[in-house]
C-alpha cells in the first residue's frame, strides 16, 4: 500500500477549484488544508470545499508538519518566492503555470528543490493528457512527414477587474498567462528549442501585454507562429503542418474526456477520435509518481526553465523590435 499524500492549498486562487476533484478522488491524496492570507476566508473557503484544516497564513500552511505537498496557486509573481519557502520548509511543490517570471527566480527555485531534495514541477496539465500524448505519437511517427511549421492560439477577454493579469509588476500579461501554452506545446512536439524568436505586442494601462503576436524558428527551417490575447474572444486551436500531412487541433490546451483531431493528407480528412481522463488529475497522479516511487515529473526543471527562456526572449524581442537569439 502506498502512503497517502496531504496537499494544501496556498491560497484561495480560483484555479484550485481544478485540482479539488481530483485530489479528493485520488486514492493516493488527501487535500487536508487551505491558506489565505486572511483566517476568515480560508474558513470560508475551508467550509465552502469541505477542506478539513484552515490556515490563516501561507507561513502557516508551511509550518503544518501534517502537509507533504504544497500546490502554489498564486499570482506569478510570487510563485518562485512561496516554492522556495515551501521547499525549505520540506514540502514537495506543484506550482502553478508560468513557473516565474525570471530566469533569476527559475534558476533560484531549481537550486532549492536540488538542495531539500523535494520534488517541485509546473503545472502544466494539458502535457499529461491522453490528447497530446497521442498528437506527439503521430508527428514522431513520421505520418506528417517533416515538421514545417506550427500555428496555434490561446485567447480570451479578461473581464476581471484588478485582476494581477493586467499588471506587469505581478507577472501580468497574455503571453505569461495563455501564450506560454502554445510555446510549451511547439517546444514538446518540435522536441527542440527554438534558434531565435520575434514577437510584438500591444501593451494595456497596467503596462503589460494584452496581445502578443510571436514567431520562433527552429533548426530544420520548422517555425511557429502564435498569439495570445486578453482583448480576443476566446479561440485555442493548434495547427502542425508536415510535408505530407496537416494535423489539426481543436482544444489543445484543455482536453477533455472526448476528443478529436483532424488528420488531412492527400485531400483526405481524418477524423481521431482520443479518449482522455480527468484533465487536471494528470498533473495530481505525475507528483504522486514523483514524491511516492521516485519517478522523473513528466515536465522537467529543464524544460521550465526553457519555457521560460523563450518567453522572456520573446518578450525582450516584443521591446527592442529586433530579433533575438534565445
Ligand atoms: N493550469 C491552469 O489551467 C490555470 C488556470 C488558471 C490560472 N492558472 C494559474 O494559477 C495561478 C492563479 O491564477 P488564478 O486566476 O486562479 O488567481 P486568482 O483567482 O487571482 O487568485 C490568486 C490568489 O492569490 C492570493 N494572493 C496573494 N497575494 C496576492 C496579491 N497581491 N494579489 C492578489 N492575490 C493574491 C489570493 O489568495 P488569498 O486571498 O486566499 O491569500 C488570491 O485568491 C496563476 O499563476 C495562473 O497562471 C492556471
Amino acid at each position: 500500500m502506498e502512503r497517502i499524500l496531504n496537499w494544501g492549498l496556498l491560497s484561495t486562487a480560483k484555479i484550485n477549484r481544478a485540482l479539488i476533484k481530483p485530489l479528493n478522488a485520488s486514492k493516493r491524496t488527501r487535500l487536508l488544508a487551505v491558506a489565505s492570507r486572511n483566517i476568515s476566508s480560508a474558513e470560508a473557503y475551508a467550509r465552502e470545499w469541505k477542506i478539513p484544516r484552515a490556515h490563516g497564513s501561507y507561513e502557516a500552511l508551511l509550518n503544518d508538519p501534517e502537509i507533504d505537498v504544497i500546490y502554489n496557486s498564486l499570482p506569478n509573481h510570487l510563485h518562485a518566492e512561496w516554492t522556495i519557502k515551501a521547499l525549505r520548509a520540506g514540502k514537495h511543490v506543484l506550482c502553478e503555470k508560468p513557473f516565474a517570471v525570471s530566469l533569476k527566480e527559475v534558476d533560484a527555485m531549481i537550486a532549492a528543490s536540488k538542495e531539500t531534495g523535494k520534488v517541485l514541477a509546473e503545472a502544466f496539465m494539458y502535457r499529461h493528457h491522453e490528447q497530446t500524448i497521442k498528437v506527439k505519437e503521430i508527428v514522431d511517427s513520421g505520418e506528417l512527414g517533416t515538421l514545417q511549421l506550427i500555428k496555434g492560439a490561446f485567447s480570451f477577454k479578461l473581464e476581471r477587474e484588478g485582476n494581477y493579469r493586467w499588471m506587469t509588476e505581478m507577472g501580468g500579461g497574455s503571453i505569461w498567462d495563455v501564450g506560454c501554452y502554445p510555446i510549451s506545446y511547439a517546444r514538446t512536439i518540435v522536441g527542440a528549442e527554438p534558434v531565435d524568436v520575434f514577437g510584438w505586442q500591444v501593451t494595456g494601462e497596467g503596462g503589460s501585454d494584452e496581445v502578443f503576436v510571436g514567431q520562433m524558428r527552429f533548426k530544420n527551417d520548422i517555425h511557429m507562429q502564435f498569439d495570445s490575447s486578453f482583448r480576443c474572444p476566446h479561440r485555442s486551436y493548434l495547427e502542425i503542418v508536415g510535408s505530407k500531412g496537416v494535423l489539426k487541433i481543436s482544444n489543445p490546451f484543455k482536453p477533455g474526456k472526448t476528443n478529436t483531431v483532424q488528420l488531412i493528407q492527400e485531400d483526405k480528412e481524418k477524423t481521431i477520435n482520443i479518449r482522455g481522463g480527468e484533465l487536471y488529475m494528470g498533473e495530481v497522479d505525475d507528483m504522486c509518481d514523483a514524491v511516492l516511487q521516485g519517478k522523473s515529473p513528466r515536465v522537467s526543471l529543464a524544460d521550465s526553465r526553457n519555457n521560460t527562456a523563450v518567453i522572456l526572449a520573446l518578450l525582450e524581442s516584443a521591446k527592442s523590435g529586433k530579433l533575438v537569439i534565445v
